[in-house]
C-alpha cells in the first residue's frame, strides 16, 4: 500500500494509475462501516484510494475536534489488510496552508437537520471533499448513508460544480443489536452502549408502520419519538421526516418515500442515524 502525505505525492502516484480509481474519504479510526465503502469501491475499480484526514473545518466545537478518536497506526494496518491501493494522510497545513481562504457553501441542502445543530459543518465537509476529489480525481467516490445529509450535500455540490465524479451511497453498517457503527461509539459507557440501540429500534418500528400502510408524517414521527423517550439515557435532539433528495421537511400525508433521521445524545456522545421509509427496504 502506497502511503502519501503530500498533495504532490498522491498526485504523482495517481498518474501511475491509468484505469478508474475509486476514492473513500474518511476521518480515520476505521471500522466495518468504512470497510464496506472500501469493498464497494474495490468491487468496481482496479484501484482504491482512501483518504484519512480529521478535517478541522467541519467541527463546530473545538472540544469535539479535540475528542475525535485517532489511531493512525491501527488505521494503516487495517487499510493494508483490506488491500487498499493507496492512502492519503495529509497534515492540516497541507490542506489548509497559511492564507487559505476558499470555502464551498451548498446553500439549501445544508440547512436543517445536522446543519441546524452544527452550523458551518457542511461548509467544512463540502470544502474538504471538493479539495480531496480535486486532488485524487477518482471516477467514483463512496459515502455512507449513515450521514444521509452529507450524501445529499456532496451530490448537490458535484452537480452544481460539474465535478467529473459519481457519488455512490452505501447502506449503513450496524452492530448486531442495530447500533450504527461510528467512531464515536467508543466513547459510550457500558450502560449508554446498552441504551443506544433504542435509536435503531425506533427507526425500524416506524419503517414497519410505514410499510404496513401508515402515511401520516406526524403519526410516524410521534411513534418514533415515544419509543426513544422511553429510554432515560437517551436525549433526542431532533427527529424529522424529509424528502430524501432535497431534504425539505415533510408533513401531512406522505406521497412517496421519506428519510426518517435523528440525532440524540447518549450521555455525552452525540449519535445520528436514519432510515429510508419506502415500500421496500431501500437505501439512498
Ligand atoms: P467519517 O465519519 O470517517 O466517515 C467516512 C465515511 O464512512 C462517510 O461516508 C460515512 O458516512 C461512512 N460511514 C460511517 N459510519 C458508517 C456506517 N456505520 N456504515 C456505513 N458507512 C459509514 O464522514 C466523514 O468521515 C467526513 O465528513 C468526510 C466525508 C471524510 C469529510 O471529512
Amino acid at each position: 500500500m502506497k502511503i502519501c502525505r503530500t498533495i504532490a505525492e498522491v498526485r504523482a502516484f495517481r498518474q501511475t494509475l491509468v484505469q478508474g480509481v475509486g476514492c473513500v474519504p474518511t476521518m480515520g479510526y476505521l471500522h466495518a462501516g468504512h470497510a464496506a465503502l472500501v469493498q464497494a469501491s474495490q468491487a468496481a475499480h482496479p484501484a482504491t484510494i482512501v483518504t484519512l484526514f480529521v478535517n478541522p473545518a467541519q467541527f463546530n466545537a473545538a472540544e469535539d475536534l479535540a475528542n475525535y478518536p485517532r489511531d493512525e497506526a491501527g488505521d494503516l494496518a487495517k487499510l493494508v489488510s483490506w488491500g487498499v491501493t493507496a492512502v492519503f494522510i495529509p497534515t492540516v497545513a497541507e490542506i489548509y496552508p497559511t492564507g487559505y481562504q476558499t470555502y464551498i457553501d451548498v446553500e439549501e441542502v445544508s440547512q436543517g437537520l445536522e446543519g441546524q445543530y452544527r452550523p458551518g459543518h457542511f461548509r467544512g465537509v463540502a470544502t474538504v471533499v471538493a479539495k480531496l476529489l480535486n486532488i485524487i480525481q477518482p471516477s467514483h467516490a463512496y459515502f455512507g448513508q449513515k450521514d444521509a445529509q452529507q450524501v445529499a450535500v456532496v451530490r448537490q455540490m458535484v452537480q452544481d460544480l460539474a465535478l467529473p465524479v459519481e457519488i455512490m451511497a452505501c447502506p449503513t453498517v450496524r452492530e448486531s443489536d442495530g447500533l450504527a457503527l461510528s467512531s464515536r461509539n467508543a466513547r459510550l459507557s457500558p450502560a449508554e452502549r446498552r441504551a443506544a440501540p433504542v435509536l435503531y429500534r425506533a427507526l425500524r418500528q416506524t419503517q414497519d408502520a410505514y410499510q404496513a400502510g401508515e402515511r401520516l408524517a406526524e403519526t410516524l414521527v410521534e411513534q418514533a419519538r415515544a419509543i426513544i423517550h422511553a429510554e432515560p439515557l437517551v436525549r433526542l435532539e431532533y427527529l424529522s421526516l424529509n424528502d430524501p433528495q432535497t431534504l425539505k421537511p415533510l408533513a401531512g400525508t406522505l406521497a412517496g418515500s421519506a428519510l426518517l433521521s435523528l440525532a440524540a445524545y447518549c450521555g455525552p456522545v452525540r449519535l445520528i442515524d436514519n432510515l429510508l421509509l419506502a415500500k421496500h427496504s431501500e437505501h439512498l
